[in-house]
């Protein structure tokens, strides 16, 4: 089977690259244009990770170049893609909203036109909880009104509607999965555990926002990737998915297992509440668990220790 991943030297694109890599009558494409939203060297350790394996071929583009994207599909016949390039961070879409148009919104309209117009059938695309925005009841379930307060929501929400647009069809199926805080090793150095992991490195100080009385559905990364993987054999209904543990961690309890995992505490700086941050991420998983029979979920204190041993060892 031909995979193609977009966003594949990035955290969550690596690791599902990594895992379909097992399977040898699997060819997986990777798309990535390393930008530099982050540490490009993370983004290069990992992409040397998979430059390893004889079934993975690496295309360095930016797919808001459209006839890129064009060359890539004539060279290439594939039979799913999982569509996870793109712009994230919710604080970052305050500052560079251009980022998130051309990232997200271009890179996703020309991605799936191409997609389409060379027929493949399956098209899987990597959305986000924080379309749902703040919200008054718990667990949030997919049918939840949709309100982003961010820009960065406002267009993974409009991603959806593209992904619909072009695969809605009979001859297509597309999936959208809305993720709530994946982590694990090889984490964004952007997201809160990497970030404090971090500090706690370098003896720096971390702003706790909110007071550390934020929760988050933190969610792990091999999880997430066994729903993925399940998703390249299954029929799809055109369906729209969360995946969540369920289980939302105050900030304040995570740092205090970090810090005794860790071996060695945080420095903190409490701060307010923060514009355009949802104070509670919690997601209902009821119909994953029917739909992708994922039953059984990592225990943050599981996946933490993985987190920490491999930041440790790769010091990253
Ligand atoms: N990690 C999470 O907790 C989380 C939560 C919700 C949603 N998501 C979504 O899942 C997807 C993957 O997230 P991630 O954590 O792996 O992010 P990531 O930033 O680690 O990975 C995204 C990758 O896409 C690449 N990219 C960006 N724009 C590109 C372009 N125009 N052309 C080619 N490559 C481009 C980046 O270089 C990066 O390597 C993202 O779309 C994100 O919005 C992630």
């Amino acid at each position: 089977m031909n995979i193609l991943i977009t966003g594949s030297a990035g955290f969550i694109g690596f690791h599902l690259a990594k895992n379909l890599l097992k399977k040898k009558q699997n060819n997986v494409f990777g798309i990535d244009n390393f930008n530099n939203y982050y540490s490009k060297k993370i983004k290069k350790k990992r992409n040397s990770i998979l430059l390893k394996e004889k079934n993975f071929f690496f295309y360095k583009i930016n797919l808001s170049k459209r006839k890129r994207i064009e060359n890539i599909f004539k060279k290439n016949k594939f039979d799913i893609i999982f569509h996870l390039a793109g712009q994230p961070g919710v604080l970052y879409s305050f500052k560079n909203p251009k980022s998130y148009k051309i990232n997200n919104l271009l890179a996703t309209k020309h991605l799936c036109e191409v997609a389409a117009k060379n027929k493949v059938k399956k098209f899987i695309f990597g959305s986000s909880s924080s379309v749902y925005g703040d919200q008054k009841k718990f667990p949030i379930s997919e049918n939840s009104k949709k309100k982003p307060i961010n820009y960065y929501a406002k267009t993974k929400y409009q991603c959806e509607k593209i992904v619909k647009k072009n695969f809605s069809s009979k001859e297509f199926s597309y999936q959208i999965f809305r993720f709530f805080t994946v982590y694990g090793s090889f984490g964004r150095p952007d997201m809160f555990i990497h970030k404090l992991l971090n500090s706690i490195k370098k003896n720096k100080l971390i702003s706790l926002h909110n007071h550390g009385k934020n929760y988050r559905d933190f969610t792990y990364i091999d999880d997430v990737v066994n729903v993925l993987v399940k998703s390249v054999n299954k029929n799809f209904q055109n369906d729209i998915l969360n995946i969540c543990k369920s289980k939302p961690i105050k900030n304040n309890k995570l740092i205090k297992i970090i810090s005794n995992l860790y071996g060695k505490k945080a420095k903190l700086n409490l701060i307010g509440k923060v514009k355009g941050e949802m104070l509670v991420t919690h997601g209902c998983n009821r119909l994953l668990k029917k739909n992708m029979k994922h039953k059984k979920f990592t225990s943050i204190e599981k996946g933490l220790k993985q987190t920490i041993k491999d930041f440790k060892k790769y010091n990253m």
